[in-house]
């Protein structure tokens, strides 16, 4: 395992939670740091219920999990600092990548992008005024349009002392459509003075191999969908073992224990299909010639029958 270099959970909101990322880590791992999905500090200086959820230290690991953080201000941004430096965590990472229509148009995520003076000058008060002993990394795309965007946003970054910038190469605009920019990434490996790593359509244990021999600079890839289906993913790599078709009987003793935890926490039925529903997105590529009982999954309306389905799917 030694030779092998670092591989992130990329945050997802609406998946990755604190039971994912536990139960992941508990069945499969191979993973050297979780990414929480972003928590958004405003004005109240108060973490909500659910986001406090997500990073109690009772329930994460501090050394392995990274807040993500969510804002355009400065003040909110390095109070829930202060606040998660004060549980334990040892990084904290800046959400600059956020695609979404509505983070955008409040000049949020890669939204800001567009506002390099404003970047320039939250970046500028965020590691004047922070006090914690705490490392902050940046999650960032190339722009908000154009990737050419991409050389001013590098030259601002360039400026401060981030901890690590992971780069997932596509403008604001692409959403998650390809194609990515692998020249800007090429880019950012000569210029970038904070250390890289790459994000974006990596799948496979050989797209993992083939990302760390182009960018032989890099220590570290992240991963989100990729991982979520293939939750084997990681750990193939780093155990450097043949890639084999999903074990089903390990993939069913992960998605039950994911259900059991969802039934515990969530009140009612529909909240727990709905989550497990939210999976069955990523996961349905693993059941090529078994479209008609995804379909049935897709349509289940109670625990029972989700039940019998997935049970079903899974010998
Ligand atoms: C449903 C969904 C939710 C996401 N939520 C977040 C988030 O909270 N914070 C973040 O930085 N990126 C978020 N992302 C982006 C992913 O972290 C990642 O950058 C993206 O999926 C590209 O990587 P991949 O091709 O390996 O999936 C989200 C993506 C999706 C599809």
């Amino acid at each position: 395992m030694d030779n092998k270099k670092n591989i992130y959970l990329a945050p997802l909101e609406g998946v990755t939670d604190s039971i994912f990322r536990n139960t992941f880590n508990k069945c499969y791992g191979g993973i050297d740091k979780y990414y929480t999905p972003f928590i958004s500090p405003n004005s109240t200086f108060k973490f909500t219920t659910r986001e406090f959820k997500d990073i109690d230290p009772e329930k994460n690991d501090i050394n392995t999990t990274v807040p993500q953080l969510l804002t355009n201000n400065a003040e909110h941004f390095l109070w829930a600092v202060h606040e998660i430096a004060a549980l334990g965590f040892k990084e904290i990472n800046f959400n600059l990548g956020c695609p979404s229509g509505t983070v955008v148009a409040k000049k949020k995520g890669s939204g800001l992008l567009y506002y390099t003076e404003d970047l320039d000058k939250m970046l500028d008060e965020i590691f004047a005024g922070l006090k914690d002993d705490v490392q902050i990394s940046i999650k960032t795309r190339l722009g908000k349009l154009e990737p050419e965007e991409f050389y001013e946003i590098l030259d601002i970054y360039n400026k401060y002392p981030i901890s690590e910038l992971t780069i997932h190469p596509r403008v604001q605009m692409e959403f998650y459509r390809e194609p990515i920019h692998p020249e800007f990434f090429e880019y950012a490996l000569e210029h970038s003075k904070a250390h890289l790593v790459f994000n974006g359509e990596i799948k496979t244990k050989d797209d993992i191999e083939n990302t760390f021999s182009k960018y032989a600079g890099i220590n570290a890839i992240m991963i989100g969908r990729g991982l979520i289906s293939n939750p084997e993913l990681a750990i193939t790599y780093k155990n450097g073992q043949e890639t084999t078709p999903l074990d089903l009987n390990k993939f069913k003793l992960f998605h039950n224990d994911l259900l059991a935890q969802y039934i515990e926490i969530l009140s009612g039925e529909k909240p727990v299909l709905h989550r497990m529903k939210e999976f069955l997105v990523y996961w349905e590529s693993n059941f090529p010639d078994d479209a008609k009982a995804i379909k049935k999954i897709r349509k289940s309306n109670n625990l029972n029958e989700y039940k019998t389905l997935t049970e079903a799917l899974f010998q």
